[in-house]
């Protein structure tokens, strides 16, 4: 072999080893959420992403894995508490059975206006409140994405609260969301997020209840044309981490995940605004009708609910009263 021959080889022998040297230090991270790639949480999981890869560089491999690539959110939440998953955004709905202070926001009409909403869910003492038992419960949370207000949607025109009699509306997990669907005197089927286009395809359900961006990003809008704004609640999604992979982390890198963690929120934030609006005109094309309803009949069923609930989870008190001040 000659001498050309032999560097030419040394050379790729080192070079290989060397990518598979900085591949292996490279920690890989994954992301889950449930949502398409244009949603505002989408785009907040990159600011995420960049973040820590700018100020960490070769540290983190970021993976993200939108439109439930990773499982639900029920499956995906289990996996990051045994950290096969790292992060992901979940509803409080989805939460609130193993951490019962999260059930706060599927009280009905706990707020006035998506404005205190948003306060409220920004405001870091409520985060702190929320995670006060992440060590036994096996995440973190970081930051709070809005989600809007949900209310909602059919097949059929919802004007007053009476036109639920009997209907089968699809909900998200959490014992609240049934107590509630009882209360407004309709038949509630808890279903996966990722069922519900088929659920109303072939008329499992009559319809279902969440803020505007379903009807167009999952396409909803298809089969349900009524879109009713009763405003029944407001339930942020939350960027968890698994603790077991956040405890791992120095004291620097953790600061840095916790600064990605509130610049997401920033985008997220601001993103919505954007598509909330974008969504709304997109489904009146699809010949969705935007129905303003006597909000008060709503409301009235549901109130007495607080108290009850504040009975059976004495875990709320101290965010139900934390919420009322913002009032
Ligand atoms: C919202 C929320 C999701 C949730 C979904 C649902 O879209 O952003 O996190 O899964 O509602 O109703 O299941």
């Amino acid at each position: 072999m000659n001498l050309n021959k032999m560097v030419t080889i040394s050379v790729f022998i080192l070079s290989a080893l060397g990518v598979a040297f900085s591949a292996q230090a490279r920690i890989t991270i994954t992301i889950a959420h449930t949502h398409v790639e244009t949603h505002p949480e989408h785009k907040a999981f990159l600011a995420f992403k960049n973040h820590i890869e700018n100020k960490l560089e070769d540290k983190y491999e970021i993976q993200i894995y939108p439109n439930g690539l990773s499982g639900s959110n029920e499956r995906a939440f289990e996996l990051v508490k045994i950290n096969s998953i790292q992060f992901m955004a979940v509803s409080s709905s989805n939460i609130e059975n193993l951490a019962k202070n999260y059930a706060i926001f599927s009280i009905p009409y706990l707020f006035n206006s998506e404005e205190v909403f948003e306060k409220f869910i920004c405001d870091p003492e409520v985060l702190t409140e929320l995670g006060k038992n992440s060590d036994k419960d096996g995440f973190i949370p970081l930051a709070a994405f809005t989600a809007g207000t949900r209310n909602f949607y059919a097949k059929f025109p919802i004007y007053s609260v009476d036109d639920l009699k009997d209907k089968v509306i699809r909900i998200q997990t959490g014992r609240t969301n049934s107590l509630m669907m009882e209360a407004f005197g309709a038949n509630d089927y808890i279903m996966k997020f990722s069922d519900v286009y088929q659920a109303l395809k072939h008329d499992v359900i009559d319809g279902a209840e969440n803020n505007e961006l379903v009807l167009v990003d999952q396409k909803h809008g298809e089969f349900c044309k009524y879109y009713s704004y009763d405003g029944h609640q407001m339930i942020p999604d939350f960027l968890i981490g698994s603790r077991d992979f956040l405890k791992s982390l120095s004291d620097e890198d953790y600061a840095v995940f916790k600064e990605a963690a509130m610049e997401a929120q920033r985008v997220e934030f601001r993103e919505w605004k954007y598509r909330i609006n974008a969504a709304k005109e997109q489904a009146k094309t699809m010949g969705v009708n935007f129905i303003n309803v006597d909000v008060k009949s709503f409301r009235e069923k549901v109130l007495p609910l607080h108290e009850e609930l504040l009975e059976k989870n004495p875990e709320i008190r101290e965010l139900y009263e934390m919420a009322k001040k913002y009032h």
